[in-house]
């Protein structure tokens, strides 16, 4: 299994191009299931997630071109509607293949995605709302079993669905489902995120009928068809904030190429409180810093709140910050896998319930550390990269689904940073 070796201590500088976001990437890559023409994608990141979901769609007999970046699906024959355990267990997200079979086939089987590192993430809410829009569903032998037989034309019908805990897949799912539909659904208390909005856009060029993302009431007027059209995936505003961070700590100048600053303003608002300086232009942002930085309260809400896949990041920062730091996480109910691992490398962290008390301390000692999901491994770099000597983080393959080159991109800003296979 790969292992990262980092020397700590090195300034960063230079330039680094932000990727396409994976958190849109994977739901628009499943969008083409709705689309009875080719779907042409740009700024698709090379990331294990983006190559499992592609496994997954080709599995269901999608046909899919792939050169760099760029990604065509072709979705107008499909053999099958299975979306099996093998695949769902390691990426949870496989379930967003579900809105979209059921809508446009009447049928779907997706096995549950079971528990993950996070915490227990179950997907009643998709549930629900697919079956406010009239699906029959069965749960068995930990299959989802869904359609829509019953139903006049077959096809899910238009409804108005509020969803009691903000979900971003759940939102996405369901947005999906809806395009389809007979008949008018309205989404309530949706999630707000960048990338169902992005997923919005790419469906409206589908030709959908969808107004409101990016509130939290979303309007969908179902059609007949979709067919495919072009697409270049939002930039990944938590890789961007994760090398935000990496600046911060380590002291030095770095601009962030292709993103979007207005997608950042909670994480960047929290640098700055930090003691970094950010400038934005429209598609860049410059982080400078010395690395002496105040501690920062955090607590983690659904957007435009603080992410949740941004709260690692600054406990890290928090570590060696000056002061004392809460970091309060709202959204996963187990997410504090890093701390035991930071504890390692010497930071004073104690946890009471969902809030992470943290004491900056002089600085982090290199040692060995496991990563634990993507976020949590991320963290860990970023600690690495200012620990004295070396660190070892082992079980990597976590980062290997959100972060795209993450070493070259480390090295080429003047980390060292090294894989071991
Ligand atoms: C997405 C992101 C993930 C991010 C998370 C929160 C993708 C592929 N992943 O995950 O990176 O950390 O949003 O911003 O976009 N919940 C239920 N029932 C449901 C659905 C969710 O109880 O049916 C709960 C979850 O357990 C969690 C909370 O709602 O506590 C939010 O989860 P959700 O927004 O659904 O996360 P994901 O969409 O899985």
């Amino acid at each position: 299994m790969d292992k990262l070796i980092i020397q700590g201590g090195n300034r960063l500088h230079g330039e680094v191009l932000i990727s396409g976001a994976k958190n849109a990437a994977l739901p628009i890559l499943c969008a083409a299931l709705l689309a009875e023409t080719p779907l042409h994608l740009t700024s698709v990141p090379a990331l294990k997630d983006v190559g499992s979901t592609i496994k997954l769609l080709e599995k269901m007999g999608v046909k899919v071109n792939r050169d760099g970046d760029k990604v065509s699906l072709d979705a107008s024959i499909i053999h099958s509607k299975e979306a099996p355990y093998e695949m769902v267990k390691t990426m949870r997200a496989s379930i967003l293949v579900l809105g979209p079979l059921l809508s446009r086939f009447g049928q779907a089987r997706v096995s549950l995605p079971g528990g993950c590192a996070i915490g227990s993430r179950p997907v009643d809410l998709h549930i629900k709302g697919l079956q406010a829009m009239g699906a029959e569903i069965h749960i068995e032998h930990g299959y989802i079993e869904a359609t829509t037989a019953h139903l006049p034309n077959k096809r899910l019908q238009g409804a108005r669905y509020y969803m009691d805990l903000v979900t971003v897949t759940g939102t996405e799912n369901l947005m999906m489902a809806a395009t389809l539909a007979q008949g008018t659904t309205v989404l309530e208390n949706a999630a707000k995120e960048p990338e169902v909005v992005d997923m919005a856009e790419c469906l409206i060029k589908m030709g959908a009928k969808i107004s409101g993302a990016g509130t939290d009431v979303i309007t969908i007027i179902g059609v007949e068809r979709l067919n495919g059209a072009a697409h270049n995936v939002v930039c990944d505003r938590i890789e961007a904030g994760t090398y935000m961070v990496a600046v911060a700590m380590t002291g030095g100048e770095v601009k962030l190429l292709n993103v979007q600053p207005k997608l950042l303003d909670a994480v960047i608002e929290k640098l700055r409180d930090a003691g970094a300086t950010v400038s934005c232009e429209t598609d860049s942002i410059t982080v400078k810093s010395d690395g002496q930085l105040k501690a920062v309260n955090i607590r983690t809400a659904p957007h435009p709140a603080f992410p949740t896949d941004m709260q690692a990041q600054f406990m890290a920062l928090n570590t060696i910050a000056k002061g004392m730091s809460k970091v309060t996480e709202t959204i996963f109910e187990n997410r504090f896998m890093h701390v035991q691992e930071m504890q390692r490398l010497g930071a004073d962290i104690d946890i009471e319930g969902n809030t992470a008390l943290v004491k900056g301390v002089a600085f982090l000692d290199g040692a060995t550390v496991m990563a634990t999901d993507l976020r949590a491994s991320a963290s860990l770099v970023l600690a690495g990269l200012v620990a004295r000597g070396e660190t070892v983080i082992e079980r990597i393959y976590h980062l290997d689904r959100g972060y795209e080159n993450l070493e070259q991109k480390l090295n080429a800003l003047g980390a060292n940073v090294k894989r071991v296979t």
